[in-house]
């Protein structure tokens, strides 16, 4: 997803913007660039292909001064990496800027009209077509709000744009059209910014608002205003952003996930802080907005999401329909959008994401909405679109997850399906108080079982060097376990490349186990529960195949040592909150394997930290 700052104040717009830009680095881009309004009535423009570090080494040489501007990191959609394609665009007659996120869906049809009308476009992108059209509009005596107003409303597709011109100095114009990344506005003293996305800007304000779909906002250096496209004046909430800027940079670590893997027991407690009363024995989700006869009502639950979010809803309806015994439905956000879905009455939808951005979970919560569900999300982004179009909400409260392979905010939205589930179930009548007092003290020892798992680590590092060349990994689970192994699989291909699959171990016979050979290692979970037994029989089966088993099991369990070629020993926990404890030894495998290939962890190639395109 493209990063966005803009500034305008009294400092200098290319220090603040090159700043915001690497705060947005982990989302991944393949060009940056930046524009600047002269004292001269000009516009300056920096950009090319590549890292921000070559943008900082151009404005060096080549140096910009300004208190207005506007910066961008891409990833690219239409029109290849280049210097040419990249952001910000100028028109014609460089008398305005933009950078822009998203896709202009009907951009081949705008390019066509201006062309007829002889303008000249100087690159491939879509972005082009809505600096060109901002220009004619300027170029026709429209203020920058009018062509602003007027060009956005052309626009087809999810959309972020900020903009800037020479014949209006003194201001910002933006706009958020459908489910693009978002645009935020952050409030200084005699100074504004603008961002996609909320740490870009935090070191400079913690006061922000958040343009919502279809709205736009003229930005001085004392003020904004912000209205519907339509031209209602609106008041936009005014959010006070606590998160802590420092947990937004690496510290002692040497990569954001690895960081973020160690964060985990805190962003247990900081997710179940003001919501598990751990001495009456119960579970609170004021956000959630439940009442009595909502509860009752309820007949059915979808969870939506995707990627590692969708293998926390797959954890979730174990949780939930084991305490709440509502039936649910896990499906993913992009298949769910293009389906005829069966929204009957009495429905609710989870959303499950961390961005809270992610375009294909908000259409499909959009659709969902349409037809008359109920709409929960399960959010780490404060702020953002699927919080702010929800019914009702838990925060993960996970702190800002910069790597893009997603692990704290995985745990701790498991943990808050766990607490949903209990609320659920205790409404419902499902669940005896002592019943809700052991799911309580569950969760009480969930942060230092966390602690426990990362004091193996070094084990997790050597069993990596052994096994880093491998080019096929196999991972086993059953029930509840089985997304653990989906999730395991998942975090291996994306940071290591390595191809890895996760399997429910019970198919394993009806036709995978055929691949298995002593060259490639098999993860299965075999920790106890309902179904150790049966794994047991699958570890034994893998081995009289030649296969290379690494079985996780729970510590204690001696039997087990005999069977798999390697054991990693976790804390046992409930079994409905084992997911949460036996992802972590995966999440570090993968971490030590994707280093040891001397992978981008925190930027892996192709991906990016939040899919705000289709
Ligand atoms: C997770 O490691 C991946 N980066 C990816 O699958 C991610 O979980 C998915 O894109 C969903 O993102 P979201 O939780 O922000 O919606």
């Amino acid at each position: 997803m493209c990063g966005i700052v803009g500034y305008i104040g009294e400092r200098q717009a290319p220090a603040v913007i090159l700043n915001g830009l690497k705060r947005l680095e982990y989302r991944g881009y393949d060009s940056a660039g930046l524009a600047v309004l002269q004292k001269n009535g000009d516009i300056a423009i920096r950009r090319d292909r590549g890292k921000l570090i070559n943008l900082e080494e151009m404005v060096r040489e080549s140096p910009l001064r300004g208190n207005v501007g506007i910066g961008h990191t891409r990833w690219a959609t239409h029109g290849k990496p280049s210097q040419r394609n990249a952001h910000p665009h100028l028109g014609m007659d460089e008398r305005v800027a933009v950078v822009h996120n998203g896709i202009v869906e009907n951009y081949m049809a705008l390019r066509d009209e201006l062309e007829a009308e002889g303008v000249r476009f100087s690159s491939e992108t879509d972005t082009e077509v809505i600096v060109q059209l901002l220009e004619r509009f300027v170029e026709s005596g429209c203020s920058l709000e009018k062509a602003a107003r007027q060009t956005f409303s052309l626009l087809e597709g999810s959309n972020a744009v900020v903009a800037m011109s020479v014949d209006e100095p003194d201001r910002l114009v933006c706009t958020r059209l459908g489910n693009a990344g978002g645009i935020t506005l952050g409030i200084g003293d005699g100074e504004m910014f603008i961002a996609s996305d909320i740490p870009a800007i935090l070191e400079y304000t913690r006061d922000m608002v958040f343009l919502e779909n279809r709205q736009m906002g003229v930005v001085s250096q004392y003020g904004y205003e912000v209205s519907s496209l339509e031209g209602e004046t609106l008041n936009p909430e005014v959010h006070n952003i606590s998160w802590d800027p420092v947990s937004a940079v690496k510290g002692e670590y040497k990569h954001f996930m690895q960081k973020e893997i160690f964060e985990q027991p805190r962003a247990l407690i900081d997710t179940l802080s003001g919501r598990v009363n751990f001495e009456a024995g119960r579970v609170e989700l004021a956000e959630m907005n439940l009442t009595p006869e909502l509860v009752k009502n309820l007949r059915k639950i979808f969870i939506l999401a995707c990627g590692t979010s969708y293998y926390s809803g797959l954890v979730g309806k174990y949780m939930i329909e084991s305490l709440a015994r509502i039936p649910v439905e896990v499906e993913y956000a992009s298949e769910f959008r293009y389906y005829l879905p069966i929204v009957e009455p009495g429905t609710a939808v989870i959303a499950i994401t961390q961005s809270g951005e992610t375009a294909d979970t908000l259409a499909a919560c959009q659709l969902a909405q349409e037809q008359g569900a109920l709409l929960w999300s399960i959010v780490n982004v404060i702020g953002s679109q699927a919080m702010r179009m929800s019914d009702g909400y838990i925060a993960m409260n996970a702190g800002p997850e910069i790597g893009v392979a997603s692990t704290k905010a995985f745990v701790a939205s498991m943990a808050d399906l766990f607490m949903l589930a209990c609320v659920l179930g205790d409404m419902r009548g499902m669940l005896s108080a002592q019943q809700l007092r052991q799911c309580v003290d569950g969760l009480a020892h969930l942060p230092n079982l966390a602690g426990r798992v990362l004091d193996h680590d070094e084990e997790y590092q050597a069993l990596a060097n052994q096994y880093y060349r491998a080019e096929n990994f196999l991972y086993l689970g059953r029930g509840i376990n089985y997304p653990i192994a989906l999730e395991g699989a998942l975090k291996l291909k994306e940071i290591s490349y390595i191809h890895a699959e996760g399997y429910p171990a019970g198919e394993m016979k009806h036709g995978p186990i055929a691949l298995i050979d002593e060259t490639m290692p098999v993860v299965a979970i075999v920790t106890k529960d309902h179904v150790y037994e049966k794994m047991v029989s699958q570890v034994e089966q893998a081995r009289a195949r030649g296969g290379l088993v690494i079985a996780l099991a729970s510590e204690g369990d001696e039997s087990i040592r005999g069977k798999a070629h390697h054991v990693i020993s976790v804390p046992l926990a409930p079994p409905l909150l084992a997911p949460i404890i036996n992802v972590m030894p995966l999440q570090l495998l993968s971490y030590h394997i994707a280093v040891r290939r001397g992978c981008d962890v925190d930027q892996p190639r192709n991906l990016a930290k939040s899919v705000t395109v289709e």
